[in-house]
């Protein structure tokens, strides 16, 4: 007998929109998305709320104040749930669970929403929550730190944490909107801010080279936490990130091609070895620093743009260098785990050029080395922790 082909056809289709004070009755933008598409109204919502955000911008009574205005649209089917933010609400099932009860017990079916707010942790566990409750209910993404606006909360992915290992149960389950709201930007801490901005770098240097002019030219107003730059930078970055999972042939990552992860093969290995002193988004700076300097080691990358983005990513507070890297075997294994993880030949990012990237299947180790020592060389010029010196000709870099 032959073999019956199948082949299955999904479309999705999901808005990325920008507002500031969503929860303000006024606004017009929740209300709208939730009835654009909806089969019956009022629309049957929940609503899970980070912790710190609703410590810092009392969002709770916000919800309720805002539903009650558009209660012919909107039904809030009990008051928001409140859940921790930040990587510890990954690392414990129970939170799934809790989302999942409350679904269970408020009765929400495939047509409802489920909404949450916070940091791209907390949508990484709700995310999969929504995606497993009745095999899939609508997620509402409202992301409240720059990596969730900006690159997180825009794709198509979630997990938690399981068997000690970070992200390794979830799903591929694009959400039914993303509404960024920039006033939850505010509120975050310095190092949360910043964070994010590491993501809009890396994506700027692999696609988008006036992007990272734009970021060069901001590099001071965003360390001083301007929100006009800043706005850009969320809504650029985010439409790169939309547009690579909508054009770039492998929106569910089933190649071993993972453009978007470069500088992330010696990330996710330092915030390992640094015990994760170093936050995701500092580790990946460190990374596009290690990369783009062995790109120009290599003779891929002229000099003066190699010194161009070590001085963006100093300039915007990021170390470039961290003393675990000094014994490179532990740093080498990354690239070892990192083919491991995409399954096969190993295939990573370089740059030969700003805002053009491509792909490699080796790595030079005693080259990378070189770069590593280059960075720490490089990082003790400047003045205190990730303050770069106002002299950029004592980037020594230069002198090569
Ligand atoms: N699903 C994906 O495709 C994808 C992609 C990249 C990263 N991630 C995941 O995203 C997570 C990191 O997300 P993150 O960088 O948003 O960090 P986070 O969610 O861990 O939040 C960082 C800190 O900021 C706090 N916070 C959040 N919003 C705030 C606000 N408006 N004001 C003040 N404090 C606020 C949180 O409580 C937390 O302490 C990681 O778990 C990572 O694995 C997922
Ligand atoms: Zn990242």
């Amino acid at each position: 007998m032959q073999a019956i082909q199948a082949d299955v056809q999904v479309n999705f289709h999901y808005d990325v929109h920008f507002t500031t004070h969503l929860f303000d009755p006024e606004n017009p933008l929740l209300s709208d998305v939730t009835t654009a598409r909806a089969e019956r109204l009022p629309a049957r919502i929940l609503f899970v709320v980070e912790e710190e955000v609703e410590r810092l911008l009392d969002v709770r009574a916000a919800i309720l104040a805002y539903c009650a205005k558009h209660s012919d649209t909107l039904t809030l089917v009990c008051p928001p749930l409140l859940l921790p933010g930040g990587e510890q609400v990954k690392n414990d099932p129970k939170h799934v669970v809790a989302v999942q009860e409350a679904v269970n017990e408020t009765g929400l079916d495939r047509h409802s929403y489920l909404a949450v707010v916070g940091g791209g942790a907390l949508l990484d566990t709700v995310g999969f929550a929504a995606a497993t409750a009745h095999r899939g209910i609508r997620l509402l993404r409202i992301p409240t730190t720059t990596l969730g606006q900006n690159d997180s909360g825009v794709g198509v992915k979630n997990a938690i944490n399981f068997f000690g290992k970070k992200n390794w149960v979830g799903t591929f389950a694009p959400a039914w909107a993303v509404i960024n709201d920039f006033h939850f930007l505010t509120t975050q801490p310095d190092r949360v801010w910043r964070e994010g901005i590491a993501e809009a770098v890396k994506v700027a240097l692999i696609k988008d080279g006036d992007f990272f002019d734009f970021l060069e030219d901001q590099t001071d107003a965003l360390a001083a936490r301007e929100m006009a730059p800043m706005q850009e930078l969320v809504y650029r970055c985010a439409a790169l990130h939309v547009q690579h999972i909508c054009t770039g042939g492998d929106a569910f990552e089933m190649g071993s091609s993972r453009p978007l992860d470069f500088g992330h093969w010696s990330a996710h290995k330092l915030e390992q070895i640094t015990n994760y002193r170093l936050h995701h988004g500092e580790a990946v700076a460190i990374g596009l620093a290690l990369d783009v300097t062995y790109s120009h080691l290599k003779g891929w990358l002229t000099e003066n743009d190699c010194r161009r983005v070590l001085r963006v990513l100093s300039g915007l507070g990021f170390a470039l260098h961290a003393p675990e890297m000094r014994g490179t075997d532990e740093l080498f294994h990354g690239l070892r785990e990192f083919r491991e993880h995409l399954g096969g030949e190993l295939t990573i990012q370089m740059l030969e050029s700003l805002g053009v990237g491509f792909n490699v299947h080796e790595v030079d180790e005693s080259l990378m080395a070189e770069a590593i020592l280059l960075l720490e060389r490089e990082s003790r010029r400047f003045d205190g922790i990730g303050q770069p010196s106002p002299e950029d000709s004592r980037l020594e870099l230069a002198a090569r």
